[in-house]
């Protein structure tokens, strides 16, 4: 379902047709933004009116999409204006509530993909000029935001406006109204609207929206124009390959951030940005702290969305949420603000920020799981640690104690603060951290033998490691290349880096597990069989009760028979020709969810509404046929199913006609 993910593939295929363009990671123009971490993202347009329900049909997609997801005729929908009245708007105080939680920008959405402009302008379908209301709401926030001292930003959705003629080209017209070209449409609407909305609010942020559609040229238009405001930033959703300053992963934390670049993930409070009366599905405070957290461990900013109601307000359990962050923010904002990535590549039980002091360095250590036994121990730090206290209560100097790879820190008299508590490390120098070992292997199931490589960061060390379950000491196995090990049972791999006979730093461990091949079946034609429905559904619907549309053979995995675009299913049934007896991984791409199962046992799930995302399962199989079904749903959005394989040692490839049977 997720719009953007498709198109941040299609941004992908133009980025690398185009010359390499200069990171902008250390560009001045970005100090104040990576300084302040933490900023509100405002989703507030008409379709806060429908708020999720039009002629009694709920929608299942973000609020905001409601327009496209029930087709609502253009003419219909424009007519919410007249509704539009948000007289319990307050700018100012949305503002202090931003500053309350701690944030420290913001950016609000002037005009969506449903083309209502929130401020005037010369195309009249904006909150002066076709409302009751009729007043700009981007001015007062602008103006709010230059009282005090906030940074403001503005969303503009350049490549989708449903309700212009030529702007809904992503989303397949169902309306005459939307005939036409997009190219005008940007001439006649985008462009002129960025135009007014530089000139008159002059926003530190464009945040623009859903490249799909834009060519290279037409962004170019966009690019020309902006060069005069060389402070502005912008994002990577433009379009025609532009990359923009920073990387917008959407409702989700990249797993080890995205190194050398700028980034922002953006995400919401309950479960759609822009306001749904039936969205309750509301995130807890910790999960929101433990996110910012995250996110600035990681070395990315946290663009964090309220959607105000048609009155003008922010929602109850927005408010509430983020003044408990705000409170968590006051205590321990020095842990997130102008910190940079953690030297640790990764800890099970919390995450570190760290900051520069003079030629030392402040190490926050957010502390997720504390510890039952009040010690802390902190693996394969190198340096002299001179200070550690709680951040909360700075007055409270910490033991720390070394062991072996351990800097153990004492916090028994630490009084845990709500959410996450953070402990400051003051080290002497830069850190050095020696990282765990990483295990890596092709597969994490065997047959009979297990293969691995191990590897560290660790100047002058060594690796040493154990398969039978005890912790590597120093006169465990030495790693050297690929290891082999023969083995008849589960086994655990531990490793941890050597200096001179000692232990520097944490062990890290693998489970690969063993595997009886599944034995094959029999013999049929060329192809696969399947069954395509139609239907919307969020999760894979039991099939087995639906009537299909359509069935036939196909020749792999595809869902080229399908009738619409939208809302459908598939489910196919046949037999994989495995080669030889061997581990096989299968590589499972969906959008939306989808399902594998091998031989009626071996299952895997990529269910959900999501855009493209693949999920891999390991199996060891037999020589001979195997059962292999597949079900897939699509709901709106993008969409794309594929199956690849790949036995062990040998290539990835589709899984096709070659190989299946029915
Ligand atoms: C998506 C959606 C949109 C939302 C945005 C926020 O691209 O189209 O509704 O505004 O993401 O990141």
């Amino acid at each position: 379902m997720k719009k953007f993910n498709i198109f941040a593939l299609a941004i992908l295929v133009f980025a690398s047709n185009l010359v390499a363009q200069k990171s902008k990671i250390d560009d001045p123009k970005m100090d104040w933004w990576k300084e302040a971490k933490f900023g509100m993202f405002i989703h507030w347009g008409l379709y806060c009116i429908p708020s999720g329900e039009w002629n009694g049909k709920k929608t299942t997609n973000i609020a905001e999409w409601i327009l496209t997801d029930l087709k609502i005729p253009v003419a219909e929908y424009k007519n919410y204006a007249n509704q539009f009245n948000p007289t319990k708007f307050n700018a100012e105080e949305l503002v202090l509530l931003a500053k309350e939680a701690g944030m420290k920008y913001m950016v609000l959405t002037a005009k969506h993909h449903e083309g209502f402009a929130m401020f005037k302008s010369t195309n009249p379908f904006n909150i002066v000029d076709a409302t009751p209301y009729k007043k700009d709401v981007v001015q007062q926030l602008a103006d709010a935001c230059k009282k005090h001292n906030m940074p403001l930003g503005l969303y503009y959705s350049q490549a989708q406006d449903w309700t212009h003629p030529g702007g809904g080209m992503y989303c397949k017209h169902w309306d005459a109204a939307q005939e036409g070209s997009f190219s005008k449409y940007i001439d006649d609407v985008a462009l002129p609207q960025v135009k007014e909305i530089m000139e008159k609010f002059n926003p530190r942020i464009i945040w623009w929206d859903t490249p799909a559609e834009m060519t290279p040229a037409e962004a170019k238009k966009f690019t020309d124009y902006l060069a005069k405001y060389p402070n502005l930033i912008t994002n990577d959703r433009l379009g025609g390959g532009v990359h923009g300053d920073l990387e917008t992963p959407e409702q989700y934390i990249p797993a080890t951030g995205i190194p050398g670049k700028n980034w922002e993930s953006c995400m919401t409070m309950n479960g759609t940005w822009g306001f749904s009366r039936f969205d309750h599905n509301w995130k807890s405070t910790e999960t929101l702290v433990r996110n910012l957290v995250d996110i600035a461990s990681k070395g990315g900013n946290y663009l964090l969305n309220v959607g105000p109601t048609p009155e003008g307000e922010v929602p109850m359990p927005s408010i509430e949420r983020l003044k408990e962050v705000g409170a968590w923010m006051k205590e321990n904002g020095e842990a997130i603000y102008g910190t940079k990535a953690s030297p640790f590549s990764q800890l099970a039980w919390g995450r570190v920020t760290q900051k520069a002091k003079g030629s030392n360095t402040m190490l926050y250590v957010s502390v997720f799981d504390w510890p039952k036994d009040g010690k802390l121990a902190i693996s394969g730090l190198e340096n002299k640690v001179l200070k550690a206290y709680p951040l909360a209560n700075k007055n409270i100097i910490l033991k720390v104690e070394v062991k072996e790879a351990e800097k153990i820190i004492d916090v028994k008299a630490v009084k845990q603060s709500t959410f996450t508590t953070v402990i400051v490390l003051e080290i002497k120098g830069k850190p050095v951290v020696n990282n765990s070992p990483s295990i890596t292997s092709e597969s994490s199931v065997f047959t009979d033998k297990i293969e691995f490589n191990l590897s560290e960061n660790t100047v002058n060390g060594e690796i040493r490691y154990t398969t039978d379950g005890t912790a590597p000491t120093a006169v465990s196995a030495l790693a050297n290349g690929t290891i082999s090990v023969n083995a008849t049972q589960n086994t655990t791999v531990k490793a941890a880096s050597f200096v001179k006979g000692k232990r520097v730093s944490a062990v890290s461990e693998v489970t690969y597990k063993i595997e009886k091949p599944l034995s094959p079946a029999y013999a049929g034609k060329p192809g696969i069989k399947y069954n395509y429905y139609e239907g919307s559904w969020e999760k894979l619907p039991d099939f087995s009760k639906l009537t299909p549309v359509k069935s036939g053979v196909v020749d792999n995995f595809n869902i080229n028979e399908r009738k619409v675009d939208l809302y459908y299913g598939f489910t196919f049934d046949g037999y994989i020709n495995v080669p030889e007896t061997d581990v096989y991984a299968f590589y499972l791409k969906s959008d939306d969810g989808s399902k594998l199962i091998i031989d009626d046992v071996k299952i895997l799930g990529n269910d959900g509404t999501h855009g493209m995302d693949e999920k891999r399962l390991d199996v060891a199989l037999e020589k001979g046929l195997h059962k292999i079904s597949i079900q897939f749903f699509q709901h709106g959005g993008g969409q794309g199913l594929s199956l690849e394989w790949k036995q062990t040692g040998k290539n990835r490839k589709l899984v096709d006609k070659s190989v299946l049977s029915y």
